[in-house]
């Protein structure tokens, strides 16, 4: 969100296109030049479902502010389903639901771009919102002019109540490129958030008209428990009832087989984060912030940031994690390895995992992931890393192991609660990185250690990665180039 002003380029040929792409990477494929990586954020349906207000909206800002999640990139607080009154006025424009929020939407929007953040808002792109409140669908000009004239800059649009304007592609992507091109008509920049569940498969349309969207039912904060809402298992990646009630795991299976057009400024949306919300233990938490994070997903948290514990402040402000999601690269890992193990846990569910991917500057991530129901020691070779060939010169070199969540860069329980309850300021905090200062980019190109990792050996070339891996938990590192400093090839 740092880069929701960035620019879009018009290219006259070729040439120019490969030589614009040299020069600043990946950045000129986003549709409208927004969202250059993946969108941080805030957004009230996880922790308070429809039941939030003017109160509830500024407690939560002022914390995003003062907790130093605005300064780490977290800046659009998004108002999801029932922000408005139940009717249309007379004329056919949208009304702010004034129980709700008193002082109008305005003086609020003004509020929070005081504070250095963007408004975002939500609608459907149908007859009704999925909590009953109207859609948009035939109102896209009216509605997205109406959210532009209060500074509106980021639009989440849902799916319900779509009048059978879906079961097609071009069903789907008809519906919701009428809105892409209702808010560009604006001439407002809107970050546009598409949130169908993975209807009609949008990873393979939803890149040239929105900057993401979900691939799944909606989140519940579990780790790995099935519900009959959330119908299709993880293995099933494309889902004719997507539901809701979808635990991290099985949103992660589907994701494991979406990789198509996640790119600068297209990210596959694997739903809010439930970090914060008390339904998963420490190490589950981890899980779900890294590989959302490794799979660039949008980080939009759903919990009250009034009453976070320092455990998940310490997780969701690990710089040496989110600059694995900020990385210019853009790159989403993917999944190389699935085993089912003997160890299952209460929901029967019980696998290994391991996900790999690159990273900016020829840095590499690896992560073990242990959803078994005992700790259990995984390895993975370096030849493996690459690709499975032992004649691969890079799993010949030896490479620098950097661990993202060692003490290095978690800020530490006492620190942590220490800023929580306002006696340290956010600032002054061991284990926090101010992105605003510096951005992610430069951070990295920097070798700041806090967005690294812990220093965790060298594995040699053609040697073995190896951690002991807790339930339910996930060893993730970077890895560098031994003896080198990080930096391309023509630098050093
Ligand atoms: C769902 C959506 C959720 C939330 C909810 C509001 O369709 O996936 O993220 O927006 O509607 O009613």
């Amino acid at each position: 969100m740092a880069s929701k002003f960035g620019s879009s380029t018009a290219v006259s040929s070729c040439l120019f296109l490969a030589l614009l792409l040299e020069t600043v990477g990946a950045a000129s494929l986003s549709y409208n030049g927004l969202a250059q990586t993946p969108q941080m954020g805030w957004d009230t349906y996880n922790a308070y479902a429809l039941a939030y207000n003017e109160s509830t909206i500024l407690t939560n800002a002022e914390r995003l502010v003062s907790l130093g999640f605005r300064d780490l990139g977290y800046r659009v607080v998004i108002f999801d389903d029932a922000m408005t009154e139940l009717n249309r006025s007379a004329n056919g424009t949208l009304i702010a639901n004034a129980a709700k929020f008193p002082s109008g939407l305005q003086s609020i929007a003004n509020q929070l771009h005081d504070y250095g953040l963007y408004f975002g808002v939500y609608s459907s792109a149908g007859k009704y919102t999925c909590g009953g409140y109207p859609g948009s669908l035939g109102y896209e000009t009216q509605d997205a002019a109406w959210w532009a004239s209060m500074g509106a800059d980021y639009l989440k649009y849902d799916n319900c109540y779509n009048e059978g304007l879906s079961g097609t592609p071009k069903l789907s992507q008809d519906r919701y490129a009428a809105m892409s091109n209702a808010l560009n008509s604006t001439g407002r920049d809107f970050v546009y958030s598409l949130c169908n569940w993975g209807d009609d498969k949008p990873w393979e349309w939803a890149s040239t008209i929105a900057n993401s969207a979900r691939i799944s039912g909606d989140i519940q904060d579990s780790f790995s428990m099935p519900t009959t809402s959330c119908p299709c298992g993880p293995d099933e990646y494309y889902c004719q009832l997507p539901g809701y009630g979808c635990s991290v795991m099985n949103i992660l299976g589907k994701a494991s087989s979406i990789r198509s057009k996640n790119q600068a400024g297209y990210y596959n949306d694997l739903d809010m984060l439930e970090v914060g919300n008390g339904g998963m233990s420490y190490d589950e938490y981890k899980v779900h912030f890294s590989m959302w994070a490794a799979i660039k997903s949008p980080l939009i948290m759903g919990n009250k940031l009034d009453q976070l514990s320092p455990e998940d402040y310490a997780i969701l402000t690990n710089p040496a994690v989110l600059a694995i999601s900020q990385d210019p690269s853009v790159s989403a890992v993917s999944r190389t390895v699935t085993q089912q193990v003997d160890d299952k846990d209460a929901w029967g569910f019980g696998e290994v995992q391991v996900w790999q991917g690159s990273l900016s500057n020829g840095d590499q991530v690896v992560a073990f992931l242990n959803a078994g129901n005992n700790s259990r020691t995984m390895s993975y070779s370096l030849v493996d890393v690459f690709g499975g060939l032992r004649t691969n010169t890079n799993a010949q070199k030896s490479w620098d192991l950097f661990d993202v969540w060692g003490n290095h860069t978690v800020m530490s329980t006492e620190v942590a609660a220490q800023v929580l309850n306002g006696t340290l300021a956010v600032g002054n905090a061991t284990g926090y990185y101010n992105a605003s200062e510096t951005t992610w980019a430069t951070g990295l190109n920097q070798s700041n250690p806090l967005l690294i990792g812990t220093p965790a050996g060298t594995v040699q070339g053609g040697g073995t990665l190896q951690a002991e891996v807790p339930r339910h938990g996930i060893q993730m590192w970077r890895l560098r180039q031994a003896g080198g400093s990080g930096k391309k090839r023509d630098e050093l």
